[in-house]
């Protein structure tokens, strides 16, 4: 049974990351995945998004601890990315949803995900990933997962490879999508 942060990981690892990347974690909740990226690029940069003070202080206080100083922290909505990133980015994670062990009524939305997306894709470098986790379990999971599938799916199959890496048998399983741009 394939664990699916490890899947996501391995989509992003596929680019080869070089140590002065430019990446991002659009859903920074606790920060492990921010501690994950930051460790990738020791010389390069990691933009870390979340709207929640809780998961601004549980990051902070993780990256402090493992020494890690190349995160800029960002307590706003992904969907304003391009008012914060104003350079080209070699990849990113979204891991949607809702905070573990935290308030389960704040989750990730269609309306602000889809410009967040929309944003990455932009300012995505060629040979660079996007990799997305979605977690139908929930409503707007399901709802999420079934407006990225359609929306990506009509992305140029010339500039992009979308992928969806999923369980057929288990319909409310979580699944991923993954947006790579083609290095031509
Ligand atoms: C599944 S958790 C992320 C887990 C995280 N990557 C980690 O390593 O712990 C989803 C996070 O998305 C955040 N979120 C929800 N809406 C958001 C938005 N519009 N912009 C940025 N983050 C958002 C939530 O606050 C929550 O912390």
């Amino acid at each position: 049974m394939y664990q699916l942060l490890d899947v996501a990981k391995g989509f992003l690892e596929s680019m080869n990351i070089k140590e002065d990347y430019v990446l991002c974690d659009f859903t920074m909740g606790n920060g492990y995945d921010t501690e994950y990226l930051c460790k990738k690029v020791p010389k390069g940069k990691v933009y870390a998004f979340d709207i929640q003070a809780q998961a601004v202080e549980n990051t902070r206080k993780r990256l402090s601890d493992a020494g890690l100083t190349n995160a800029e922290i960002i307590h706003d909505s992904h969907a304003k990315v391009l008012e914060y990133v104003k350079e080209p980015i070699n990849g990113g994670m979204f891991n949607l949803g809702y905070l573990p062990g935290g308030d389960k009524s704040v989750h990730t939305m269609r309306e602000s995900t889809m410009p967040a997306i929309e944003g990455a894709i932009s300012l995505l470098k060629k040979g660079g990933i996007l990799v997305i986790s979605i977690y139908p379990g929930h409503e707007e999971g399901t709802l999420e997962g079934q407006m990225l599938l359609e929306k990506l799916s009509q992305l140029s199959r010339f500039e992009y490879c979308v992928t969806n890496f999923r369980i057929i048998n288990s319909p409310d399983a979580p699944f991923i999508i993954a947006v790579e741009r083609y290095d031509k």
